[in-house]
């Protein structure tokens, strides 16, 4: 991916941090997916009074994206952080995401870590998620 295009995506992720919903932890995620169409894809978390129910900030876009019949991706932005912190430390995708990632995502899909627009780590989803269990396991 062009530095560009990272950077650009951080910012959109950057932005949703705005808009999580976070009366119970304080900990605000935004996450920007570029679709293999050019669109993006953007999500925040979003928690709930029950617990359980909260919605990681990646999970919101891909389904903000799939439910508009999206279902091919590139490259996905991660940032998070406590909603009084100056600087963001690095906020690596949870478990659950990785799988959903691991859904819809090819070998070379992109996921970017980072803490602002110019310091950032990026994967490719076997990186961070070998040897998972997807839709060719379900064939027999
Ligand atoms: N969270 C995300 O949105 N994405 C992650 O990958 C890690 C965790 C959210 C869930 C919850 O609202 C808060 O961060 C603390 O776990």
């Amino acid at each position: 991916m062009e530095e560009k295009e990272i950077k650009e995506l951080i910012k959109r992720a950057l932005d949703m941090r705005n808009f999580s919903y976070v009366p119970y932890s304080h900990f605000r995620v935004g996450a920007a997916i570029l679709a293999k169409n050019g669109e993006v894809y953007t999500g925040c978390n979003i928690e709930n009074a029950s617990y359980t129910p909260t919605n990681c900030a990646e999970r919101t876009a891909f389904f903000k994206a799939v439910s508009e019949g999206v279902k091919e991706f590139k490259a996905i932005a991660i940032v998070g952080g406590m909603e009084d912190a100056t600087e963001l430390e690095y906020c690596p995708p949870c478990g659950v995401c990785r799988q959903v990632m691991s859904e819809f995502c090819d070998k070379d899909f992109v996921v970017i870590v980072a803490k602002s627009e110019n310091e950032y780590k990026t994967y490719t989803l076997p990186e961070i998620l070998p040897d998972r269990f997807g839709p060719d396991d379900l064939l027999g």
